[in-house]
């Protein structure tokens, strides 16, 4: 890698606006109090993204004074990831892969129409709206080639480039228009072209629904991608010819679960569920909050009582069975 260097020339004045303090104040918080250099990286991140694509050396020196590091030790962390741009950028900034796959792929001829339509690499078109580096593999190698184009909001992966799409995507970022990101033929994600060959039936894990592990909470996809399908009706059935014994037999209820609920710990101080592997002080705030306090209480749980704790505390299917919540608390219960 070729040394990078700050730009030249800074601008004569730069200050981090409010938000963006804030956010680095966040990062900060996450770590301990003789580790905080450690939000760096995210705090350099917000930097380019609230001065317009790059990093001035003034907010070099803010980051620095806020982490209470050496200028120097900042510039070297700056200097040396090349998400981190040194001198301004298009309004549209273009990192394409020129690593062996996309090279492979094609990668030579959307350089040569970012050549032509902006200049060398490093340049920045006369309107100000595109400007562009090479960089190395993206890991989005299976849609080779591709480019990763970000702008003061976003920062898109477009992929399954050719020399034409690319000058009709950049044709459109220029004019203001939305294009969506990923495949720019007719590919869903990496799947072949023309769709899906394999796993397409109704296997074991047709409809399986997971959760992303850091995505807002409720976040699900289905293991073929996008949205989960809808749950499918299970066939009607037929209404069994009535007898006798059936019009007069009650209707039967569903089994209740059997967990022991409480009002609040009425009798003595609750556990410290937190003992339990697996149970933190949110999920214990949550189960307290069902009322849920006593080790017994969870020792005595059947599948069914797991199923239902499991849906009243948002926790991933599986997990209370995985982490033995139910044998971990027959054992602290016996202690006492
Ligand atoms: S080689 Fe281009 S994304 Fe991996």
């Amino acid at each position: 890698m070729s040394a990078r260097r700050l730009a030249i020339s800074q601008p004569d004045s730069f200050q981090l606006s409010a938000s963006a303090k804030k956010k680095i104040q966040h990062w900060i918080k996450k770590y301990p109090k003789d580790r905080q250099r450690s939000a760096l990286i995210p705090a350099l991140w917000i930097a380019q993204k609230d001065a317009g694509g790059w990093v001035p050396e003034a907010a070099l020196r803010e980051i620095g004074d806020m982490l209470g590091m050496a200028y120097i030790r900042v510039y070297e962390v700056v200097t040396f990831y090349t998400m981190f741009n040194l001198e301004p950028v298009g309004e549209h900034h273009i990192q394409l892969c020129g690593t062996t796959p996309c090279w492979l792929r094609g990668s030579d001829d959307l350089i040569a129409v970012l050549k032509r339509r902006i200049g060398p690499q490093g340049s920045v078109s006369e309107d100000g709206k595109l400007s562009w580096v090479e960089v190395e593999c993206l890991g989005a190698c299976a849609n080779a080639p591709m480019a990763q184009i970000s702008n003061a909001k976003d920062d898109m992966y477009y992929e399954d480039l050719t020399a034409e799409s690319f000058e009709a995507l950049l044709d459109n970022l220029v004019a203001g228009k939305t294009v969506d990101s990923g495949p720019q033929n007719s590919r869903h994600t990496s799947e072949p072209e023309g769709g899906n060959i394999a796993l397409t039936g109704e296997g074991p894990y047709h409809d399986t629904v997971v959760y992303l592990p850091n995505a807002p909470k409720k976040t699900k996809m289905s293991v073929h991608g996008g949205a989960p399908k809808a749950k499918r009706k299970a066939p009607a059935k037929k209404a069994a010819p009535k007898t006798a014994a059936s019009k007069k037999a009650p209707a039967q209820k569903a089994p209740k679960p059997k967990v022991i609920y409480t009002d609040g710990p009425t009798d003595g101080k609750p556990d410290d569920l937190k003992k339990i592997k697996g149970i933190g002080p949110k999920f214990e705030g949550d189960l307290n909050g069902k009322g849920i306090y006593y080790y017994r209480q969870i020792a005595n749980w059947k599948a069914a009582d797991v199923k239902m704790v499991e849906e009243l505390i948002d926790s991933i299917p599986g997990r209370i069975k995985r982490d033995e919540w139910v044998k971990q608390a027959k054992t602290l219960a016996k202690k006492g």
